[in-house]
């Protein structure tokens, strides 16, 4: 065979080869969104059936697992950041099925908190009552849960300091938080909690919630981003001036580094602020925050973050379920305001988050649904575990997924990767 044929029968190969691969990438399986989040969300009622069997029956909000394998409720009776979350997402499956016994498991555990809406020792009250009673008076128009919401939005507009223009997050004459000598830190996850003042301000009329809200996210947006826009974890400011005294972390790595959930929570919060202002800046915000997540070197393939950016330990380190499962969520509603495409990341986080690799087999992890979360590395606590926002927030973007406008179209399941 002389060399021209020689050639030519090798580019035919290569031609034929090509083909074949290409044939491959378009058979890899596909199904339209809405029967991804449908499908989805039937295999994480099933587990959630069997967790508010174990709820209702010990009259106890799940949290998380303890190391030695059983689960971890919230606490008993005191105030726990995370006790809005069970409720929630029996609140989202309610929605979902129209099931009474969700619409039960949700009233019955969220009575078991309902006296911490007069708190005022605590800014998660945002999370805690919009996430139980806002959810349960949004579908069901209840009087009693929008009072009780209203009350929550009145307690947490108490930790507002119009000097600073923030919410004090901490209080610091106790616990952990008095050790490091801060005197008004404000942490970036406060800014999940404006959601319920933005709330109460569209069902009172009454402005001065959405103001304190708007101011909070203001002076956040000022102080908290770096250039790249990471944030750091706490600002701490001097109360009686309003000056920044320093930039630190908490749960993060390092006072300099990009901890996983914090940026999680600066871009579903800046999503929020834009829901409801229709600010730029914010929407510019909430982009900006997702350029840094979704093109950060750390990143891994299946877009589930390790728990910190800058963690030197990285690619042998904990990644955070949670942090994805929010970043899904906020991702979802930004596809509504941005022109940019985040639908394609959202649609690859939540694809990963229902593999096997992080979704619990029916009847194990306690009944959670997602495995391999983070709560706290610096503290020690929560770490490699199932956490009960992680499956709220998981919950939720299936949820949204289910009922947005762009349900039909696709996602693959298996075959190639959608990045
Ligand atoms: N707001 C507490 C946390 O994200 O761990």
């Amino acid at each position: 065979m002389n060399i021209f044929y020689s050639n030519l029968l090798k580019a035919v190969s290569v031609i034929i080869l090509l083909m074949c691969c290409n044939k491959n990438v378009n058979q890899g399986t596909s199904q339209s969104l809405n029967d991804f989040a449908v499908d989805n969300l039937a295999l994480a009622s099933g587990q959630i059936d069997l967790q508010l069997q174990v709820a209702i029956e010990k009259q106890r909000i799940p949290r998380t697992q303890h190391e030695d394998g059983s689960i971890q409720f919230t606490h008993n009776g005191n105030f726990d950041w995370t006790e809005g979350f069970f409720p929630g997402t029996c609140w989202y499956l309610y929605s979902f099925t129209g099931d009474e016994k969700y619409r039960n498991a949700a009233e019955t555990l969220q009575d078991l908190i309902k006296d911490h809406r007069f708190l005022t020792t605590n800014h998660d009250l945002g999370f805690v009552f919009n996430c139980s009673y806002g959810a349960g008076y949004r579908i069901t128009k209840n009087e009693d849960f929008k009072q009780i919401l209203l009350d929550a939005a009145n307690s947490l507009i108490q930790r507002y300091n119009p000097t600073v223009g923030c919410i004090l997050s901490w209080n610091v004459d106790r616990g952990w938080q008095s050790s490091r000598g801060w005197l008004f830190p404000v942490i970036i996850d406060n800014m999940m909690n404006l959601e319920l003042l933005f709330e109460a301000s569209e069902i009172t009329g009454d402005p001065i919630y959405r103001d304190i809200a708007i101011s909070h996210a203001n002076t956040t947006l000022k102080n908290h981003f770096r250039d790249d826009f990471s944030s750091y974890h706490v600002i701490d400011y001097n109360p009686q001036t309003g000056a920044v005294r320093s930039k630190q972390t908490a749960q993060g790595y390092a006072h300099e580094s990009a901890w996983a959930r914090g940026q999680a929570w600066g871009l579903y919060g800046y999503t929020i602020c834009y829901r409801y202002t229709k600010d730029p800046a914010y929407l510019e915000a909430a982009e900006k925050i997702a350029n840094f997540i979704l093109s950060n070197p750390n990143m891994p393939e299946d877009l589930v973050p390790y728990w910190d950016y800058n963690s030197p330990k990285i690619p042998n380190d904990f990644r955070d379920v949670s942090a994805a499962a929010i970043t899904a969520s906020a991702l979802i509603e930004l596809v509504e305001y941005s022109e940019r495409d985040y639908l394609k990341s959202a649609k690859a986080i939540l694809r990963s988050l229902s593999s096997a690799t992080y979704k619990a087999d029916q009847g194990t992890n306690n009944h959670f649904i997602l495995k391999h979360s983070v709560g706290s590395i610096p503290h020690g606590a929560e770490i490699d575990v199932p956490l009960v926002y992680a499956d709220y927030y998981y919950v939720e973007s299936l949820i949204r997924l289910h009922k947005s406008e762009i349900k039909n179209q696709e996602v693959f399941v298996s075959g190639i990767s959608v990045k």
